[in-house]
């Protein structure tokens, strides 16, 4: 044992001692136009070949792009080394700006050659590489910066660790995976290369390394106590965008201008969506939607897993237990009813000669190629399955056919919305000598459903026609899978498989369950290069087929594999959790990395946990919890005991409870999902967002403010029914009682937190729209008036606003009203734009923060401005 460990040691010290010994590079040939600067780095000595085989000829570009926006490339000058491909993430144009004018300084030293990133206003040094050589080889990529003692740095998802990211002996692997039970300190379904980095009052600042390829990112000290934070790719360029805040909501704006603003989402995205995998036949869907009007809980959306088709082939419906005519009247149904829709689509086609979407995507030649030119196959839910390659002229074309077709309108089954999964790409094949026919054969794919107990009523489904029947519990089983049927650029001569510097893949090399990394794209690139956006171009492919399908209606897209700039284009949720009180906690972290850090708001995890039985009281939290995050769907998987919210009363008492204070708070929530969409501003704000010089709020990710007013501090340890959250020095109001509460910058520890509340603060300064009642609908909540919580600040002002518009056209254009609303100790005043026309009106306003609330009624038209003053 203590030979090994010494040797380990040893090992260790000659790893970290041969970067050492790199020869670094050279700076020359500088030329400094102000704006930009470029220069030639070269090779400074015998090349170390740590990894892999050193570069020699190096491109500097460094561009003041605008004055919060820094760009520094470091690529080879031969342009030989992958580049993500521009019509994957179109990069931003540079204005050019004058470094005099930058927020940000640039600086290097040449010889060797190393860079700082300081910060004009104070000189504070961002980013540091001096001290240690830059290596820049064909299938390795090292750069290191020194970091402040503790920094809180936030980002570099997909992780399920804490928000703020630990400091010591830290590691961020990114690359994409299926990652059942969401695993701590692990790569994950996405990759975002972006980190925030709050010094308090010093500001913050962001970096954003664009490289797609597979990495490990360090964050640790030396042995002499320096903290550091170093890049470890395996392939790419050093593509750096530096954004200088200052403020940390600033970051995150700065963040969104590079990688796109989040996409708007509509209007109906905000109800409370159910799922499960495991809903064994079409009655059974319309039962679980019956089963909660019944339990008078309002269902916004209801959603089909992989469950509908046939031998779990896309687009294609299972004849017996989810036949084409009453799917069709299934999503009529639900659309009679005012709910919505949404189905699955996995990436993987099943290899069959007589499955029309996988022939006539082959005639077009949109899949993967093997390096025979054959189909690539592997194996998924169908069996023996090809992928389509996304980047193939014909792809879109196809993908849009398919979509068009199966979800006519018309003729087919009208759906609201799609559902990515498995597009890591998650592929059951382990390993790189898999045989797709014989694993698809010995995975047994589709697997067969279990028998869970029945809840069913026995009585006709409410609001469903005569034909939705309760099925007794099902004899039928899956058939069988079929046979299977025999049933599954950048540089040259790299090692595509194992790639002799590894990065800590939770699964192993890198193609372990998922496409083979020497895979040959259709524009010559290699998915070991691309590997990281594979489920974008898919969710772009999707979002663009959704589009051309209902031309100028915003598409929902939910996808479970993301890659930066993913949160322009669709929603996520973070896979597959766990029933446990630590999953429910977690989910927090995670919606504030993603909503935050990652610009991607439309998130939330599946409610109540995927995995394993959900436990009633930590379901009924979980339900009070979710409906304070953008995205919100109970679902569970095939294995887990049925989960909806009425299957317990407690449950069913704390959703109610919630989606009433969620759905008289939406128009408050979707103003701010488009204050997102127009500024990058963030829907949802960890606390050191809005009081960021408070240091005991860095390293909260129990508490979050929904929108920037609304404080959400719930019960997190495990079966307690008390809370100990912090309160910001500030003013606030019990969201349910409306009481003022003075913050203290303490803690706070309250008792007797019922299974069915939840603790909201507003925050003082903010006026918050609120409908004056829910609705079993988002169609019928647009119905009903507002009132107006004016909550005043410590200098008894306060400010708010609230966006209108049809709630689901793409280009609202000047269809829509922006209201600003303003007290200022006396006057109310609401002004803006008024371009959406609604009979809805201002049914009151309530002024908090007297002895009582004080409340004036209306009605106002929300056509127009208005204003009054209270008398004191
Ligand atoms: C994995 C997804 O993460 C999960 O949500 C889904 O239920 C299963 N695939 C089955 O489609």
């Amino acid at each position: 044992m203590r030979f090994l460990i010494i040797l380990l040691a040893y090992t260790a010290r000659a790893f970290a001692a041969s970067i050492e010994n790199c020869p670094g590079y050279t700076a020359s040939n500088i030329v400094d136009a102000d704006g930009t600067l470029t220069a030639d780095l070269t090779l400074s000595g015998d090349a170390c070949n740590i990894y892999s085989t050193d570069l020699p000829d190096l491109t500097l570009l460094v561009e003041y792009q605008t004055e919060t926006r820094l760009h520094v490339k470091i690529f080879d000058t031969g342009l030989d080394v992958f580049q993500v491909q521009e019509h994957i993430l179109t990069r931003p144009s540079s204005q050019n700006i004058s470094s005099s004018d930058a927020a940000l300084q640039f600086s290097l030293i040449e010889d060797p050659f190393s860079f700082s990133i300081t910060r004009s206003s104070s000189g504070e040094v961002l980013f540091n590489t001096t001290g240690s050589q830059l290596v820049f080889e064909t299938q390795y990529v090292y750069l290191k910066t020194q970091l402040p003692q503790n920094p809180n740095l936030y980002g570099l998802g997909e992780h399920s660790d804490s928000f703020r990211l630990p400091t010591e002996n830290y590691q961020r692997v990114l690359w994409n995976s299926e990652s059942p039970f969401i695993p701590r300190l692990s790569n994950l379904y996405g990759s975002h290369p972006n980190y925030l980095d709050h010094r308090g009052d010093a500001g913050s600042h962001g970096v954003f390394l664009l490289n797609s390829n597979g990495m490990n990112i360090n964050i640790n000290r030396t042995d002499e106590g320096e903290q550091f934070l170093e890049y470890n790719t395996i392939g790419g360029i050093l593509d750096f965008y530096f954004l200088a805040g200052p403020s940390p909501s600033e970051v995150s704006q700065q963040y969104a201008e590079v990688v796109g603003l989040p996409a708007m989402m509509p209007y109906w995205t905000f109800g409370f969506h159910q799922c499960k995998y495991g809903y064994w036949d079409v009655n059974y869907v319309a039962e679980v939607v019956g089963n909660y009007s019944a339990a008078n809980i309002p269902l916004e959306t209801m959603w089909s897993d992989i469950d509908y088709m046939d031998l779990r082939q896309v687009f294609t419906t299972d004849p017996e237990r989810f036949p084409l005519h009453k799917m069709r009247e299934l999503a009529d149904t639900l659309h009679e009813r005012g709910q919505h829709y949404i189905m699955m689509l996995d990436p993987g086609i099943h290899r069959l000669g007589n499955y029309s979407t996988f022939t006539r995507g082959d005639e077009k030649g949109v899949f993967l190629k093997a390096d025979d030119g054959s189909n690539y196959r592997g194996v998924q839910w169908a069996g023996e399955v090809v992928w389509p390659d996304w980047i193939a002229s014909s792809t879109q074309d196809w993908w849009t056919d398919e979509i068009s077709r199966f979800f006519d309108p018309e003729s087919s089954i009208d759906i609201d919305g799609a559902w990515n999964d498995m597009n890591e790409a998650s592929n059951f094949c382990s390993d790189v000598n898999c045989d797709p026919a014989q694993q698809a054969k010995d995975s047994n794919n589709p697997p067969q459903p279990t028998n869970p107990p029945r809840n069913n009523t026995g009585r006709p489904i409410p609001g469903f026609p005569e034909d939705f029947q309760p099925d007794p519990a099902p004899t039928r089983r899956l058939r069988s899978r079929q046979a299977a049927s025999g049933q599954m650029k950048g540089l040259p001569d790299r090692d595509l498989f194992s790639p002799k510097y590894r990065i800590n893949n939770h699964q192993g090399d890198l193609s372990v369950y998922t496409l083979y990394t020497n895979i040959t794209n259709a524009d010559g690139t290699r998915q070991y290069d691309t590997h990281n956006m594979y489920g974008l171009t898919m969710l772009t492919a999707t979002r663009n087929a959704l589009l051309a399908r209902r031309p100028g209606r915003r598409p929902f897209v939910l996808t479970r594999s993301t890659f930066a700039g993913a949160g322009a284009r669709a929603a996520h949720w973070f896979g597959d959790n766990a029933s446990t009180w630590a999953d429910y906690r977690t989910s927090i972290a995670q919606l504030l990395a993603f909503a935050a850090v990652h610009q991607m708001p439309m998130v939330g995890s599946d409610v109540c946990g995927f995995n394993g039985a959900a436990q009633e009281r930590m379901c009924a939290r979980w339900a009070l919890l979710g409906a304070f995050m953008p995205f919100y769907r109970n679902h569970a998987d095939l294995s887990a005991p049925f989960q909806e919210f009425y299957r317990w009363d407690l449950v069913a008492r704390a959703a109610r409870k919630a989606i009433d204070a969620r759905y008289r708070l939406l128009d408050y929530a979707y103003t701010a999902l488009r204050r997102a969409s127009a500024t990058g501003a963030p829907i949802v704000n960890p606390l050191f967002f809005l009081y960021p010089a408070d240091k005991d709020t860095f390293g909260i990710d129990t508490q979050f403010f929904y929108g920037d007013a609304l404080l959400v501090s719930p019960v997190v340890d495990d079966d307690a029914e008390s809370v100990t959250y912090y309160l910001p020095d500030d003013v606030f109001y019990d969201f349910w009682t409306l009481a003022r509460v003075r913050g203290a910058g303490a803690n706070v520890t309250v008792d007797n937190v019922t299974w069915t509340d939840i603790p909201v603060h507003i925050r003082g300064g903010a006026v918050l729209p609120l409908r004056t009642a829910s609705a079993n609908t988002t169609a019928l909540l647009r119905r009903n008036d507002f009132r107006l919580v004016v909550a005043p600040g410590l200098d008894g002002t306060a400010a708010g606003s609230l966006y209108l518009d049809d709630g689901e056209s793409l280009d609202v254009g000047d269809e829509m009203s922006e209201i600003g609303f303003a007290w200022d100790g006396a006057t109310f005043k609401a002004a803006g734009t008024f371009g959406y026309s609604t009979d809805v009106v201002v049914e009151s306003v309530v002024v908090l923060g007297g002895e009582q609330p004080v409340t004036r009624e209306g009605p106002w038209s929300l056509n127009e401005p208005f204003e009054f003053t209270l008398s004191q």
